[in-house]
Formats: C-alpha cells, structure tokens, sequence
C-alpha cells in the first residue's frame, strides 16, 4: 500500500511496512547513518539517523522505526541537527586525535559526519581509551581505540560469515569489540575474509599492510621483484582514483608497475585458465572414478579456512588445484629462475588481489618450495592505489602496457573469475569440452550469472548430465552443505566465494562501493567475455605451452606435485 506522508513541508509516497529511512532514502532525502547496514535488521544502537516526528516526545530513529500514514517528520530541524551533533561529539570525546596518520583518512565515515555536521570544536573531554592493537593476524590488524561501537563488524560477521569471530566484549564504559578471551584474531575461528573491514565505519579494522617489505625489495639490487595481478584488479581499481566504478584500467596497471620498478609484470588470469583446466580434468576423473559430489572449489581461502575450522569431513570435496594465487606462486618459484636468469632465493614474488585471506593463504606451510615461500607479499587493491600514489604515478596520463610472457595470455574465461560463479561457468565451458568433446553450443550460461548467493544449473555433456551450483557468502555456502549431507545428490561441481557476490566485492577492495558500483565491476568483466577471441581456459595457448614444456599434461604426476596441494583439520576454535 502506498500513501503520503509530509517531510519537511512537502509530500512524498511512502510504503506500508518500509521504515522512515527507506521512505526518506527513496525520495532523495539522506539523513545520516552509522550503525544501520541495508540487508540487515536495524538494531537503532548509535541514534545518529534521529528525526523529529509531530506528536512524539523523544526523537526517533529513523533506520528502525516504520513509516506510518499520519506522519509530519522533521529531517534537519535545529533539534535534530543538535541531537546528531551532540552524538558525534561525544564520539570524538575519546577517540584518538590522529587522524592525519590514520589508514582510513580521507574514508572514514566519522570524519565525514563530523564535517557534514560541522563539528569544530572539542566541547566534551573523555578519557582517552587506549587498547593495544591486535596484530596476531596475517591479513587483518585490529585497533580497539578507534572503535565506536557501532557494531556493524559483529553483525557481518555473525550473519554472512556465521562464525561470529567478534562480539561486544566487557560492560559499560569498558565494553569494546573483541575476540573470545580477547585472543588474537589468528587464535580464533576469524577466517580472514576482511568483510568487517568493508562495513567499519572507522580505522578500526583494517588490512595487515606489507608495503613497507615490498619497497625494500624493490630496493635491494639483489632481488628480481615480479608481481601478478588478479583477474578483478583491473574493474574495482579505477574507484581508488575518484574514476567512475567498474572503469577498466587493464594495462595501466601494467604499465604503473613497471614504472614502479617490478622487474616483471604477469597476469594471474593467466593462472585461472591453468586452474579451471586443471580442477575440470580432476573432476572429469572423479566422475570418472565414481566418486560421489560434489567436488567443491577451494580458490577462495576464507572459505577454505571455514572447511578446516568447522566442517573438516567436508575436506575430501575440495578440489585439491592450488588457488590461481598460490599456482602462480609455485610457478614463478619453480620456473622464475630459469626465465630471470637467478636463484630462486632472488627472486620476490608479489600479488595484487582483492582479498585479506590471501595473505593468509600465501603464508600457509603447504605453499612453500624446498622452504622458499611462495607467494612473498600479497597487496590488495588499496594497497595498490597508495602504491601507485606513493611514487607519483598518474593512472590517467600514461600509456597502456601489454603484461610479460610467459604469463600473459588469457581467456575471457577466467577474467569471469572476479564474479560469483564465474569459475563454475569457466569450468563447465572445460568440462564440456573434456567430456563431450566439442565446445559448449552457447558459451554463455545465463543461469550462473543471475541470482544473488545462489545459482544453480544444470547442463547435459556428452552422456553426462552435470549438475553445478555457486554460492557466495559462508551462509548460503553452509546452506548448500547441509542438502548435500541431507543426501542431495544432483550436483557435480560447487564454486563457493565467502564474500557476497565474488571477488568484485572482496574484502581488499575499495571500502564503500555501492551495491551499483559492484554491479559496474561485474559488467566489466563481463563485457570481456563478448568482445574477446579466446573465451575458454581449454584454448590458452601459453597453458598448453606450460604442459607441453614442464608439466607434461593436466593432472600427470608432474602437475600433481607443482599444481595441487592438501588442507588439513584446524584448531583454532578449541
Ligand atoms: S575477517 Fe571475516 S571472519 Fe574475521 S572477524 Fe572479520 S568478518 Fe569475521
Ligand atoms: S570495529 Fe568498526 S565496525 Fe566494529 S563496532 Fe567498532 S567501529 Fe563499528
Ligand atoms: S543508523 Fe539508525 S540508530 Fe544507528
């Protein structure tokens, strides 16, 4: 049902059940938010989004009170204006008084209210609380001082990720948000997927930054620094430059690396059509072994470090294919040295990705060679940017650079790999051809592209009718599991992505992309798969090369010791 409700002097079409803010948001009028998350139940805990409403005493928050047919609200009457000021006020009583060194200067939706409400004085004192920081973990650091208590982490947490790693912690003016006997992230059941950082209003969370080791390899004469760069990189960096979301930079980023002074430049596109060759034969042999499914991917490490942690029996599922990360790792570690002309012990090794787990991932005691780490530092995408600020590089005022062979050539395919479902559509495209024989009549496949944390296909292939499902987010993945121990038996092939929506919205990507500005990212990398030549993994032909040359063929007993790897039960929660 629709009505009209008066905001502000004027009328505006307000509907039966949304709250205020929705009516209000709908109709172009913003208030201020900070506990409030779209998606989520509103809990009403910060009052920053207050209005006046006629006939009520106190003020109402409008994120959770529901629109109502009689209303006259009041969205910034001196009042309101008041209250909110007031609120900011005394958050910024306590908070540390360092924000020209603070990692989200310049992004923090604290500094943003208190500009907006014009807040330039210090009228309230607190004490200032001083916590240690957690820097237990390898992908996340954690800094309880600025925190505002907003919760907002918790419930990303405890309702996407379902492993409620953090919670409220202490009472009253002692509380904080903490982990479980205030242990360190790295003794807990956090899978670092980084999506509290996404929703953190403040510098309170934030990724475990190696910028620092990076520069010193890059100056060290005795080094070969080579970095690679992930499928998404090159659709979620532009947003980092104030460009419009979902810009493609490819190329420019190739070319700011060398400026940069990367000894060499590849493309980890590359190592997503090795993947997705790779898994399609291990499943087609699977199948052909009789061994129940579904086989699930294990690309994404948060989910990886979910499976260890609270679903071990699930272990046997997981394709045992490296993720493209750690293939291009063991790659540029077991074959750099003969293509740079060095030890392998000189050679440093970066990664550009859109997540927090895989720095995780690359510091994993399985992802090593002869005792070298494969993957030395992993950067995500806002680590790229301030990389590229840092030496003076203008993104928009230089050339396009082509990446450097070996590792150069890819498929539209596995550019796909940014989105959720995206390696369950690259692997069919494989598999069919493995198991038919001849391509896929439409490469396209609609149903993987569609949906939100679920989708579902099914597709005939040769004799075989293959089921495939893609989840993203650790609740739908959970959801999915449970039919499939329940005795669901229909599908062959699982892509799970912990982070809602893919790597488009990983937890190392530009913090405070609208649901549109994902939705930009996506079609970018979709728009690759209608104007590229090479739209299958199974038709690179420097993969080809790499089995022809090194490997012998896909899943030989070579490829098993290079490109595979094994997971193992976790403690962490116990
Ligand atoms: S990184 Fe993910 S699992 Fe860890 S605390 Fe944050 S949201 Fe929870
Ligand atoms: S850590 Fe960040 S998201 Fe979590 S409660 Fe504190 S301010 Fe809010
Ligand atoms: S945003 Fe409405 S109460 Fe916090």
């Amino acid at each position: 049902m629709i009505f009209n409700i008066e905001v502000n002097n004027k009328e505006i079409k307000a509907r039966k059940g949304e709250t205020i803010l929705e009516a209000l948001e709908r109709n172009g009028i913003t208030v201020p938010t900070l506990c409030h998350m779209e998606g989520f139940s509103p809990t009403g805990a910060c009052r920053i989004c207050v209005v006046e409403v006629e006939g009520k005493n106190a003020l109402i928050p409008a994120c959770s009170y529901p629109v109502e047919e009689w209303m006259k609200i009041k969205t910034h009457s001196p009042r309101v204006i008041k209250a909110r000021r007031t609120i900011v006020e005394m958050l910024l009583s306590n908070h540390p008084d360092d924000c020209l060194y603070c990692e989200r200067n310049g992004n923090c939706e604290l500094q943003y209210l208190a500009i907006g409400l014009n807040v330039r004085e210090r009228r309230f004192a607190g004490k200032k609380t001083v916590h240690k920081k957690d820097l237990s973990s390898p992908g996340m650091v954690r800094n309880p001082s600025k925190c505002i208590l907003c919760g907002r982490c918790v419930r990303v947490c405890e309702e996407k990720m379902i492993v409620s790693a953090i919670d409220f912690i202490r009472r009253g003016s002692r509380m904080v948000i903490g982990t479980k006997a205030n242990h360190g992230f790295n003794n807990q059941s956090c899978i670092s997927c980084g999506q509290c950082i996404m929703v953190c209003p403040t510098g309170a969370l934030y990724e475990r930054s190696r910028l620092a080791d990076l520069q010193d390899a890059l100056h060290n004469p005795d080094k070969k620094v080579v970095v690679h760069v992930s499928p998404t990189i090159s659709v979620s960096l532009a947003e980092e430059f104030g460009l419009r979301p979902g810009k493609d930079l490819n190329g420019l980023i190739s070319s700011a690396l060398r400026k940069i002074g990367f000894d060499r430049v590849f493309d980890t596109t590359f190592a997503v059509d090795l993947y997705v060759l790779e898994m399609a034969t291990e499943l087609s042999r699977r199948i052909a072994d009789g061994i129940p499914g579904p086989m699930i991917s294990a690309c994404c490490p948060a989910w990886v470090q979910f499976v260890e942690t609270f679903h071990p029996e699930l272990i046997p599922r997981l394709t045992t294919t490296r993720s493209p990360q750690q293939l291009m790792g063991a790659l540029i570690k077991n074959l750099g040295p003969g293509l740079l002309n060095v030890d392998a012990t000189e050679i440093f090794n970066v990664s550009v990705m859109p997540c927090t787990a895989k720095k995780y991932e690359s510091q994993r005691e399985e992802m090593t060679v002869n005792g070298l780490i494969h993957t030395d530092v992993v950067l995500t995408t806002r680590e790229l940017a301030s990389l590229i600020k840092l030496h003076g590089i203008d993104i928009q005022n230089i050339e396009t650079e082509l990446d450097d062979p070996p590792f150069n050539i890819r498929s539209s395919a596995g550019k796909l790999a940014g989105a959720s479902g995206g390696i369950a559509e690259s692997l069919a495209r494989t598999l069919h051809f493995i198991l038919a024989g001849d391509e896929m009549f439409d490469l396209k496949i609609s149903e993987l592209r569609q949906g939100n944390s679920r989708k579902e296909v099914y597709l005939t292939m040769g004799s075989h009718q293959i089921g495939i499902a893609a989840v993203s987010g650790i609740s739908e993945a959970v959801k999915l599991m449970d039919e499939i121990r329940a005795g669901r038996k229909d599908l062959h092939f699982v892509e799970v992505m912990t982070c809602p929506g893919g790597c488009v919205n990983g937890g190392g990507q530009h913090i405070g992309a609208s649901d549109r500005d994902i939705r930009a990212r996506l079609k970018s990398l979709y728009d690759y798969d209608d104007k590229e030549p090479v739209r299958v993994a199974h038709k690179n032909a420097s993969v080809h090369d790499l089995f022809r040359n090194h490997l012998d063929y896909p899943v030989s007993d070579k490829a098993l010791a290079m490109l595979h790897t094994t997971f193992k039960r976790s403690n962490a929660t116990e």
